[in-house]
């Protein structure tokens, strides 16, 4: 699937004005529900709880989605590691009532309550005591968030970071969001009421202070992140790195100079997922031919 960040945003944006002048701000708090119709049409295979875990592939991998989007993140990548083998979940967390399409936009801490749960249930389900994640924009920190605050210590493998917004943004981020909605500056008390996901991911919220208090890396976790320097929505880009041990930081363009990709293209990136393969399975790794895969 193709889409521009216009036609994300420009969707996002109908569909918060929608919610917005549907719902009174006060009632918006998330529901957990699963939006059927949209876990249904998601990829043949996801979420499948009698998918076998082998010695090639031995533990469950949860995809996790960015900001306004949603599972379907993953018609790209899921298909292929559900091919390879790999037993995958996703979710779609953190919507508002009447926006199914559209997830992130809770309080990250609440998202990352939701990722815990989600999680929880795989590990009792599939009998295995460690998943793998990977996540994209806010989808690469819920994680981290689950294992330094809630009950994830010790249950995550290896973490692979899609332009994670592991270090916040500068408003101009932000401002993305704010003008597809119409508005020319990134309105906060407008934010909070309708997604408070955004101003938590400003790079100087009391949120991003918190997930970096102590160091950006979790003690046992595999880490790693792949970036662009055309990322719009994560400024600067090289916010999306971790510092400490066992992490590997990878700019897309070390590798594929010619790569445009930006942020939410990303997720559509046949050199990405090779990064991702690679990182979930480092005796499988292969160079990802850049001049065939943009
Ligand atoms: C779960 O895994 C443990 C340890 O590998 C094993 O001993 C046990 O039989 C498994 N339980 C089920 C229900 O498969």
């Amino acid at each position: 699937m193709k889409f521009t960040i216009s036609s994300v945003l420009s969707a996002a944006a109908s569909a918060i004005l929608l919610t917005l002048s549907a719902v009174p701000a006060t009632a918006l708090p998330t529901s957990n529900a699963p939006s059927a119709s949209l876990e249904k049409r998601a990829v043949d295979g996801l979420n499948n709880f009698g998918c076998k875990l082998t010695a090639e592939h031995p533990r469950p991998v949860i995809m996790v989605h960015g900001t306004v989007l949603n599972i379907d993140s993953w018609s790209t990548f899921a298909p292929v590691l559900i091919k390879q083998g790999y037993c995958v979940f996703a979710l779609t967390y953190g919507k508002y009532k009447n926006t199914p399409i559209m997830g992130g936009l809770a309080p990250i801490e609440d998202s990352a309550q939701e990722l815990s749960d989600f999680a929880n249930n795989i590990l009792e389900r599939m009998n295995v005591t460690q998943v793998d994640i990977v996540g994209h924009s806010q989808g690469g920190i819920l994680a981290r968030y689950w294992i330094k605050y809630l009950d994830g210590a010790g249950k995550v493998y290896r973490h692979v970071g899609i332009s994670a917004i592991n270090h916040g943004t500068t408003l101009s981020g932000i401002t993305v969001f704010a003008k597809a909605l119409g508005i020319f500056t990134p309105s906060q008390p407008l934010f909070d009421a309708i997604a408070p996901s955004l101003f938590q991911m400003v790079d100087t919220s009391e949120f991003m202070a918190k997930l970096n208090a102590g160091g950006d890396t979790a003690p046992g976790v595999i880490h790693s992140n792949i970036v662009t320097k055309y990322d719009e929505i994560v400024t600067p880009y090289e916010n999306c790195y971790q510092n400490g041990p066992n992490v590997v930081n990878a700019l897309l363009q070390k590798n594929c100079m010619l790569s445009l990709n930006e942020h939410l293209t990303m997720v559509n990136s046949k050199v990405v997922l090779q990064f991702v393969l690679n990182q979930l399975d480092p005796s499988t790794a292969k160079t990802a031919n850049c001049l065939s895969m943009l």
